[in-house]
């Protein structure tokens, strides 16, 4: 009997995690499963919202972002209960294999269901970049154009007013996504919440720049680094320069997922396909130096991704 494959897309949506859909729903029919979509997140999972999908379920959606499948944020998945509800779900409709896209909440709710006996397939996608053993996340590219591309124009108002001016980035409590926007953006400054920053020498630093002509500053900010609204007021208060807070907020999480977005959202639902055909189990696709693989989803689940210092420094290196 030809295999079952659920696939859901917890937690916060992405842009490219329908070209995943499509991906993982036409590979899968072609290699002769059957594909079952499962609706609204966890919550629908538990509630047993799933329909059947075929390749026309997925048509004129590559270039969309959000997720066909909706999506909720589902507190009971993390309680044994929700657990047991989820899995019993599952068995109830027969499903082989669950491919989850998700971010690492999700991912890590993934590994908990795979230990009740349920084989999961876990696919990163998440604009925070966050997920442990993958160079990148499905939407992650797409966020960070959408920021950059936003910046850009924040630092033609700073310019013409020697402004400061502070861009808050999505990201929880990391700050992949903020360094990485920051090092395309030429950001004067990045605080994020992995490397402590000094406000003093900052304000210190801000005020000789100015005094040497230095028109524009741009500080992206992590929005787990701390109050933004506190840190611009402090600035100004210390410097006398007019600083200004603008927080990006979802525009950076929607939106046409950009070329990258779509092809890794692709390759990885193509891959998921091939780890359960080949009959793996409990895997997380990953990218890993342009090469699409897998690495166990516990060992995903259990460590923690480390930023680059080494951009962190360049970055800094190359604002002067
Ligand atoms: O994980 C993606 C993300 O957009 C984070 O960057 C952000 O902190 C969080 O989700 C916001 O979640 P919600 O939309 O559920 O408040």
């Amino acid at each position: 009997m030809s295999k079952r494959i659920g696939i859901i897309t917890p937690g916060g949506d992405c842009s490219g995690m329908n070209a995943c859909i499509r991906a993982t729903v036409r590979d899968a029919i072609y290699h002769g499963f059957s594909a079952f979509g499962i609706y609204d997140g966890y919550q629908g999972l538990i509630d047993g919202n799933i329909q059947q999908m075929d390749a026309r379920s997925v048509s004129g959606i590559i270039h969309h972002g959000g997720t066909m499948l909706r999506s909720t944020r589902c507190e009971q998945i993390k309680t044994e209960e929700g657990l047991g509800l989820a899995a019993n779900q599952l068995m109830k409709n027969k499903i082989d294999f669950l491919v989850i896209i998700g971010g690492d909440g999700s991912l890590r709710a993934g590994a908990r269901l795979s230990e009740k006996g349920i084989p999961i397939i876990g696919i990163p996608a998440s604009i925070d970049n966050d997920i442990y053993g993958t160079d990148e996340t499905i939407g992650f590219d797409t966020a960070m154009n959408v920021a950059v591309d936003a910046i850009d124009k924040i630092r033609d108002t700073a310019a013409s007013f020697n402004r400061v001016f502070l861009v808050e980035i999505m990201g929880r409590k990391h700050g992949f996504l903020a360094l990485a926007v920051g090092f395309a953006s030429g950001a004067e400054y990045i605080l994020i919440p992995e490397i402590e920053y000094d406000l003093d020498r900052i304000c210190t630093e801000l005020s000789q720049a100015k005094e040497k002509g230095k028109t524009s500053e741009i500080v992206v900010f992590a929005e787990g680094a701390g109050s933004i609204i506190d840190v611009a007021a402090t600035i100004e208060h210390k410097t006398g320069i007019p600083a200004r807070a603008s927080s990006l907020g979802y525009i950076q999480r929607g939106g046409a997922p950009s070329a990258r977005s779509r092809t890794i959202g692709s390759l990885f639902g193509s891959y998921a396909v091939r780890l359960i055909r080949h009959g793996s189990a409990n895997e997380l696709v990953v990218l890993e130096s342009d090469n699409v693989s897998h690495i166990p989803l516990e060992i995903a689940a259990a460590r923690r991704k480390e930023i680059s210092k080494d951009i962190y420094a360049l970055a800094k290196l190359l604002s002067m």
